[in-house]
């Protein structure tokens, strides 16, 4: 997904060199969310002039091309406003014309960066282009540099010197779609307007004195706005436009103030994650969908274009508790081995503070006084995308054992596309490690729409499907940066077990039940720990074992069958070796005709109910010459694997746990046959970290 970073100093003096350094740092930092080309937009030398440059790859080609320009990087600048962007390619091909920001015309008048889809760009563009615009992209973000141009050309004939906000709120009318968007203008210098719908974006706010605050109250404005220019009306002219001023509240924010009144210096960072602004400040703003951020005068203002009643009247300036260490690599080739190996601390971090091992009770503070009400709900739906959706699978047989509500599991896409029908007694639960996945936002929409209650298990705090559900639990894994979710997964898995616990608590023929699984918890990072010490003995199988296969088949039945999803979903996204979870059971309804002794397969045969079963898809397949790798639990004799390709052993937990532990031997896998290929783990073709458009 693409990346936003804006950065505002004012009173505070900057060379270029360090202006254009937090620009691309910016931009550094946000690289693991997948992206094929970048660019930046900073002052010029001349007055009111914008150096734009842009590039296609990585980051690091744009700093070589920007170190190349020759710009002085010498020239102090104490009040200065630039903006840049990572783009994850949607409308028109990876190449320097498509690059943002894009502009509104030669002379760089305004220039914009955008994530997210422009629903009637064509439109827009058919119109603009009538108008006298000529376009020198294939994207859709052009469109709005150009309505900026247009729109304050048209109120400026009208003798309406707009400021920046008013002038956004204005173009805001004509555009329709998703759009986290950043606009700079030498006709509002050292200024920035920014705002969001659909597509996330924050505000870090750094002073040099103590932040006197922490809210910002919200301008709405005093009447409802009658005055969008009607593009969709071809022949509207230049006095299509009101003659009215602003309609947005003049009233001054006095909030970043100092004590004289007179405005502080300060620094300010537009982000759309707030990874790459935690090492600026810890103070952040998150803007709700159609804020309209203003950075002028040292100030920052949030505008609402209409008068909104149930939003809150204030946005509250937020402090990120994750550390700038937590974003880095530390000793690691990449991230996704990283966050693999943190896993023993990631999955303790999610029951810290609210499991009690002694009292074996589950405390849940973010769901707690809503447990009634889910209890009484008719169903449950589980929603989400990826691998996010496996670990609502993985979970979904103890949340009916230990609930007695019947759970249905949903991806968000198939949901929103058949229009399932959702009811005011349902409980919906969102799992989400990013907390922006677009197909979950809208499917959240979808059911808060049909008056459902919502549950957030979410990895992102302050993320979009945190702060849309009626309730939730972060589930404190901590950042994962790495695009396949590893200790996401499991720390989600936990959480739906820990929100499992809490509903069924009250049965008393479940308590021996509960107990287990309570004191099985206890001991997962421990034992995940165990099973990382596989990890040479997965390189060596990986390395001479699996290095010609087209394709890898993979076996799980019960618990398992989520696991064996999961270990696939892992292998094709970073390995782009074709793999396939099948469920045990179905093997002999068509995908034993796959097995010879080329096809490796690797099976679940840890043990629980259905172990005699998985033995016999075992014999199935070595029957016909099929070489399967068996994980299998250490010590466990009732396995024979003469024929085995290899056999991963690890600790025994109880059945409904085992998953969290056989995942990770995949997980493992998976990742060494990445590298093995030579593949950047961390930036795996096509995909992103968190897909916010649909
Ligand atoms: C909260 C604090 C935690 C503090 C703890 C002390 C936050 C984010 N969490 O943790 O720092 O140590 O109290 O008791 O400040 N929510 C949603 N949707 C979601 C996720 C969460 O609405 O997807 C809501 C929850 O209902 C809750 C709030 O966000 O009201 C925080 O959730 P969570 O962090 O899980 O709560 P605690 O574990 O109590
Ligand atoms: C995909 C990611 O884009 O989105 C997967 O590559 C992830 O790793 C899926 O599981 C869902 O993302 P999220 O943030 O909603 O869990």
């Amino acid at each position: 997904m693409c990346g936003i970073f804006g950065y505002v100093n004012y009173n505070v003096e900057k060379t270029r060199g360090e202006i254009s350094g937090a620009l691309l740092d910016g931009l550094a930092k946000l690289e693991y969310r997948g992206y094929d080309s970048a660019g930046i937009a900073i002052d010029g030398d001349a007055p009111r002039e914008t150096y734009i440059v842009r590039e296609i790859g990585k980051v690091a080609a744009l700093r070589k091309k920007y170190e190349a320009t020759g710009y002085n990087q010498d020239v102090k600048f104490t009040n200065h406003a630039g903006i840049a962007h990572t783009r994850w390619a949607t409308h028109g091909e990876p190449k320097v014309s498509n690059c943002h920001p894009q502009r509104s015309d030669p002379n760089n008048e305004f220039v914009v960066v955008h994530n997210g889809i422009i629903t009637n760009f064509k439109e827009l563009k058919t119109l603009l282009t009538n108008k006298g615009c000529t376009f020198e992209s294939e994207t859709d973000t052009e469109c709005i540099a150009k309505l900026f141009k247009y729109v304050y050309d048209v109120n400026i004939k009208n003798g309406n010197h707009l400021n920046f906000a008013e002038l956004m709120k204005q173009v805001l009318f004509e555009v329709e779609g998703s759009y986290g968007l950043l606009v700079k203008s030498p006709h509002y210098p050292n200024e920035l307007c920014g705002t969001r719908k659909g597509s996330p974006l924050l505000v870090g706010v750094k002073t040099d004195k103590h932040l006197k605050v922490d809210f910002l109250d919200v301008k709405f404005p005093d009447i409802e706005n009658s005055h969008a220019i009607n593009l969709s009306k071809d022949n509207l002219g230049l006095d299509a436009l009101p003659t009215s001023t602003s309609t947005l509240s003049t009233s001054e924010s006095k909030t970043l103030q100092s004590e004289d009144g007179a405005p502080q210096s300060s620094e300010f960072f537009f982000a759309s994650d707030p990874s790459s602004v935690i090492q600026h400040t810890k103070k952040v703003l998150f803007l709700e969908d159609d804020d309209i951020a203003h950075i002028a005068n040292g100030e920052l203002q949030i505008h609402r274009a209409t008068k909104d009643d149930k939003l809150a009247a204030t946005r509250s300036i937020q402090t990120l508790e994750i550390e700038l260490a937590q974003i880095m690599k530390g000793p690691y080739k990449h991230f996704m081995q990283k966050e693999i190996y943190e896993q023993p601390e990631s999955t303790f971090n999610t029951m810290r503070g609210r499991i009690d091992f002694e009292n074996n009770t589950v405390t849940l503070g973010g769901l707690k006084s809503y447990l009634p009400t889910i209890r009484r709900s008719r169903r449950i739906i589980m929603i989400a995308c990826g691998t996010s959706y496996h670990s609502c699978l993985a979970t979904r047989s103890i949340f009916e054992e230990l609930t007695q509500i019947p759970v249905s599991v949903e991806l968000a896409s198939d949901i929103l596309d058949r229009r399932s029908p959702i009811f005011r007694d349902d409980t919906c639960i969102f799992v989400s490690q990013s907390g922006e996945t677009a197909d979950s936002m809208l499917a959240l929409q979808y059911c808060l729409e049909r008056d459902a209650f919502t549950v957030g298990i979410v990895n992102a705090v302050g993320s979009s499907i945190s702060r849309g559900t009626h309730a939730g639990i972060h589930i404190n894994a901590g950042p994962e940066i790495g695009v396949a979710s590893t200790k996401a997964y499991t720390s989600q898995f936990i959480a739906l077990v820990m929100m499992a616990l809490s509903l069924g608590h009250d049965s008393v023929s479940k308590i021996e039940r509960r107990k287990e699984i309570i004191q099985g918890l206890k001991h997962i990072p421990e034992q995940i720990k165990k099973v990382l010490a596989l990890e040479e003995q997965i390189k060596e199988l990986c390395t001479k074992d699996l290095t010609e296969q087209k394709s890898l088949l993979l076996l799980g039945r019960g618990y398992q069958h989520a696991t064996a999803l999961e270990g696939a979903l892992k292998i094709k996204e970073i390995s782009y070796i074709h793999s396939e979870g099948i469920l045990a059971g179905e093997l002999k309804h068509g995908s034993l005709a796959l097995v010879d002794d080329e096809l490796p397969i690797i099976a679940f045969a840890t043990r629980d109910s259905l172990f005699p079963k998985v033995i016999s898809a075992i014999e199935q397949v070595t029957a016909r010459g099929g070489r399967p790798i068996i994980i299998k639990n250490e010590g466990d004799s009732g396995i024979n694997g003469e024929k085995a390709i290899a056999v991963l052993e690890v600790p025994q937990t109880v059945d409904c746990l085992q998953g969290l532990l056989n995942v990770v031997p995949l997980q493992l896998i998976s990742y060494w046959l990445a590298s093995n290929k030579g593949i950047d783990v961390d930036f795996p073709r096509n995909l992103a970290k968190s897909v916010t458009v649909e």
